[in-house]
């Protein structure tokens, strides 16, 4: 039988729940081509709510185009370059033939590089020779505005992990070019997103940065309990099973609201369900998670300095003030220099948020792996 859960994959459909608001302000945004920008950790929903976005904007509007394209393995300007124009001209293109015209047609100072996948959707593959481009990426980076114009249609062009550009050879000259570019468009609009906040921070929000105030920046939250809830009973009685009301709230408090676990514990209730999901089988599912993943944390611990791991057992004990003397003795950290240099590596590394001053860990399982397990509080 299929499994009424997913986790680690784009949410669709009846696999994504709540985001309403979040919802209509993205179509909105795409459908006036405003520039967007949406902010939140690792696997809170950004780009399954960008993708739903996306197909309900080009829905309602036959003249509107989303391309969308992924950093995540992009490390240079070069593959910066190659995976924005394939996006582009496979998202606007209907056929491959189409596809390899348009390669031919918005070019005339760079000479494209152009073959055919041998995948049975007959992918386009376009290169250029990077000092031509290094020269003169200005064709490249105008390709969305000239192609929209010329068809007659509108592009909104998607970034996933855009932070990764902040780690290119000289990222400021880099971004600065960028946006000197996008600004001028008027029948394309860009929508970046990325799950380094402190990396998207220094991007977007840092009034000396090219990209501070480029278009309308949201940061995404968890979803709440309520809308939790009601999908997980859902997506149980659609596999005709049952579970009760605490069983779901367990759920959603063991996983403090985050949208990934919150789908893998659902699930794995729901395997060790036969007909009818209680407390107990939240609990054994709730163990057996953090059992899996308490090898992928020890080994996370041995990658902590002394001090990193002084601050996080106060940090797990709840203590308010880390930095009076009193705590500072209890928990062995060395002086407020060093909590506030474990504090900015911590989050640097993706384990902690800052969030206006509000501490908080990025993974709930870890965080109580650490209090219950590790640390033992
Ligand atoms: N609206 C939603 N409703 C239900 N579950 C969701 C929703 N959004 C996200 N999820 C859950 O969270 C998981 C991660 O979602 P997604 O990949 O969209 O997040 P992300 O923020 O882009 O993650 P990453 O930081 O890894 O890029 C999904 O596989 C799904 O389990
Ligand atoms: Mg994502």
């Amino acid at each position: 039988m299929e499994t009424p859960f997913v986790f680690g994959k784009i949410a669709t459909d009846e696999n994504f729940t709540d985001r309403e608001q979040e919802t209509e302000r993205l179509v909105g945004n795409f459908e006036s081509l405003i520039n967007t920008i949406i902010i939140s950790p690792r696997r809170w929903g950004k780009s399954s709510l960008v993708h739903r976005a996306a197909s309900i904007a080009q829905e309602k509007d036959k003249s509107l185009r989303v391309c969308m394209i992924d950093l995540f393995n992009v490390k240079t300007e070069e593959q910066f370059y190659t995976q924005f124009v394939r996006s582009i001209i496979q998202g606007t293109s209907s056929r491959w033939e189409e596809a390899v015209e348009n390669a031919r047609k918005f070019f005339s100072r760079l000479v494209p590089r152009i073959s055919i996948g041998s995948d049975p959707a007959n992918t386009v593959n376009i290169d250029f020779d990077w000092e031509d481009i290094r020269k003169d990426p200005d064709e490249i980076l105008d390709l969305p505005e000239r192609i929209a114009k010329e068809k007659g249609i509108r592009i909104m062009t998607c970034i996933d992990e855009f932070q990764n550009i902040a780690e290119f050879d000289d990222p400021l000259y880099f971004q600065r070019r960028l946006r000197s570019h996008w600004q001028k468009h008027q029948n394309a609009g860009y929508c970046l997103y990325g799950s380094k906040r402190h990396m998207m921070m220094e991007v977007f929000a840092d009034s000396s940065m090219p990209f501070y105030k480029f278009g309308d920046l949201f940061f995404l939250e968890k979803i709440d309990l309520p809308h939790l809830s009601s999908f997980i009973r859902d997506r149980f009685s659609a596999t005709g099973k049952t579970i009760s009301d605490e069983a779901c709230s367990l759920i959603v408090s063991l996983t403090d609201n985050h949208p990934f676990y919150t789908q893998q514990l659902a699930q794995l209730s729901w395997l060790r369900t036969t007909t009818s999901c209680s407390v107990k089988e939240v609990s054994q599912a709730h163990e057996s998670l953090v059992e899996q993943l308490s090898l992928l944390f020890a080994n996370l611990m041995e990658t902590l300095t002394f001090q990193q791991v002084c601050y996080l057992k106060a940090l797990v004990a709840n203590e308010s003030s880390i930095t009076s003397a009193e705590i500072m003795y209890k928990y062995h950290i060395s002086s407020a220099t060093a909590a506030s240099r474990s504090l900015k590596t911590l989050i640097k590394r993706d384990i902690l948020d800052n969030r206006s001053g509000e501490v908080s860990f990025q993974d709930p399982i870890f965080a109580y792996w650490l209090r219950n397990r590790y640390f033992r509080i």
